[in-house]
């Protein structure tokens, strides 16, 4: 069984509690505000880590208090931490939160170290990455790195296209296995606006299309997700609970589901405990604090009314040229 190696950034996360966000000029007094680990790659790998896969987190941080919070954050978490650089002449990247009542966010991310992976620091260390091993990597890391390691992988790949950027709408994804954009994301990788009125539906065919037909896991936040795989499309549902905070729901989706998947469970089994594990996760404050035990996803999928063989089960779904997963 397959490992899930992660390449993706790590943010020191500065959060403020806000009834709205302040206009140009404005200075607003925020109810609460804390410090926390966050950045999409760690919070995925801490997800995924905490759902059983043997986890080796790819980053950089720089050489100063947080990138070594960072460090300890992830080792006590069971991650391999040998792949993580700590940069001496760049800061740690850092994420500035703003947390409304509704538990909606608007996050701006200073990169600082993670803008230095730049494929010259990977290379070498990607020649060690077995090739069973599943790889998932998020975009707060230089895209061109993500691109050449991923080509040269020859097991699963899996991008959340997270931030997406005008740009990548020009992108082929053709050394992608598996993408795994929300809509405001797949609507962005597709050249529309971020809020054009498509169905999801649509969206989902859309970027199935435009992939020439790659495997699609799009999700829906409340709604769960939708997958396009093989020229079938698959609904999968979510939990219906209070929502909290939102931040970091979908790098638990992508966690447990890369772990799933390394766990040789299929695609839609994979992506509904993810859906159910990110749903558990909007009901409390924070990320990492916020991430679901296996057991209380596993009791809520026996408890519930939907289980993953009415959602497709295995059958059908195989990626040719790897056995680390049943997708
Ligand atoms: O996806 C949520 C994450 O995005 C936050 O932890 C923040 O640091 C940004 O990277």
């Amino acid at each position: 069984m397959g490992a899930v190696t992660i390449i993706g950034s790590y943010n020191l996360g500065i959060t403020y509690t806000v009834e709205t966000l302040p206009v140009w000029g404005q200075t607003l007094l925020s109810r609460q505000g804390f410090f926390s680990h966050g950045g999409k790659g760690s919070n995925q790998a801490v997800a995924a880590a905490r759902f059983g896969a043997a986890v080796r987190f790819v980053g950089a941080v720089g050489q100063d208090a947080a990138g070594i919070s960072a460090r300890e954050m992830l080792l006590h978490e069971g991650i391999d931490v040998s792949q993580l650089v700590m940069m001496p002449d760049y800061p740690t990247g850092i994420g500035t939160i703003f947390l409304d009542d509704h538990g909606r966010n608007a996050i701006v991310v200073n990169p600082g170290a993670n803008a230095q992976m730049q494929i010259d620091t990977i290379l070498p260390y990607s020649k060690d990455w077995p090739p069973d091993d599943i790889l998932l990597a998020q975009l707060e890391v230089p895209l061109g790195t993500v691109r050449t390691v991923f080509a040269q992988h020859s097991g699963m790949r899996i991008l959340n296209p997270a931030p997406a950027d005008a740009s990548y709408a020009r992108e082929s994804w053709d050394w992608v296995d598996i993408l795994t954009p929300n809509e405001t994301e797949a609507r962005i990788l597709c050249g529309l606006a971020p809020d054009d009125p498509v169905t999801s539906l649509e969206l989902l065919k859309l970027l199935a299309d435009k992939t020439h037909g790659k495997t699609i896991v799009l999700t829906l936040g409340a709604e769960g997700a939708l997958i396009w795989h093989q020229g079938q499309d698959i609904r999968v549902p979510a939990l219906s609970l209070e929502t909290v905070d939102t931040t970091g729901a979908g790098d638990v989706f992508n966690g447990i589901f890369a772990a799933k998947l390394a766990h040789g469970e299929s695609l839609p089994q994979a992506a509904y405990k993810a859906c159910v594990g990110a749903s558990l996760s909007v009901s409390r404050p924070g990320v990492i604090p916020a991430i679901p035990a296996v057991d209380e996803v596993n009791r809520r999928i026996e408890g519930g009314t939907q289980n993953a063989e009415m959602l497709g089960g295995s059958s059908g779904f195989s990626k040719k040229g790897s056995d680390n997963a049943c997708i």
